[in-house]
């Protein structure tokens, strides 16, 4: 099995969830954050992990332009899902709007891997932001291994999950 993770990350969370991941996959397997990287040639995996982050509701744009772009050669792979984000109980909200219904209903299984508040990074109207949803605490680390792995053992299997 070739897998390939790809992800798009504004601040690092997920790109250090991805990252978590990949080591957690066996046998023949990339990563590729969309952002910065060439898109890859999907035909030569059998695999594909697709997350991201969440902004105002909304998964990076370059995820979104790349599942629209490639969805009918996503539709013939085998599909892992994952996003990062701060509210937990708008998880499956966000997922919705994140991937087009074909590719979800599609997917083998999704996780959420949990979130990071990196103030260092953030600029001043994201912090302010975020210190009304936080009520101050901007740097939070909160990244779900456990999900991590269970996104891995899924993918990994044959079965499809219900979640
Ligand atoms: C300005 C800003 C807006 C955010 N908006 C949302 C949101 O609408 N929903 C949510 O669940 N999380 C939201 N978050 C939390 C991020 O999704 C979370 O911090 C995530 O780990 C960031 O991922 P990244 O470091 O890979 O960019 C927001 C964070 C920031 C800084």
């Amino acid at each position: 099995m070739n897998t390939l993770i790809i992800y798009a990350s504004k601040n690092g969370s997920t790109e250090k969830a991805a990252k978590l991941l990949y080591n957690k996959i066996e046998g023949e397997k990339s990563i590729i954050n969309i952002r910065v990287e060439e898109h890859p040639n999907l035909e030569n995996y059998g695999t594909v992990i697709l997350g991201g982050s969440i902004y105002a509701g909304n998964i990076q744009k370059e995820i979104q332009n790349f599942v629209e772009k490639n969805l009918d050669l996503l539709l013939t792979k085998k599909i892992g899902l994952f996003l990062c984000c701060g509210m937990e109980e708008n998880y499956k909200k966000q997922l919705e709007q994140s991937f087009p219904k074909k590719l979800l209903n599609h997917s083998i299984t999704n996780q959420y891997f949990g979130f990071e508040y990196n103030k260092n990074k953030m600029n001043l109207i994201e912090k302010a932001l975020i210190k009304l949803v936080v009520k101050g605490k901007t740097n939070l680390s909160n990244i779900l291994e456990d999900n991590i792995e269970r996104l891995a053992l899924d993918i990994q299997g044959d079965i499809k999950v219900d979640q």
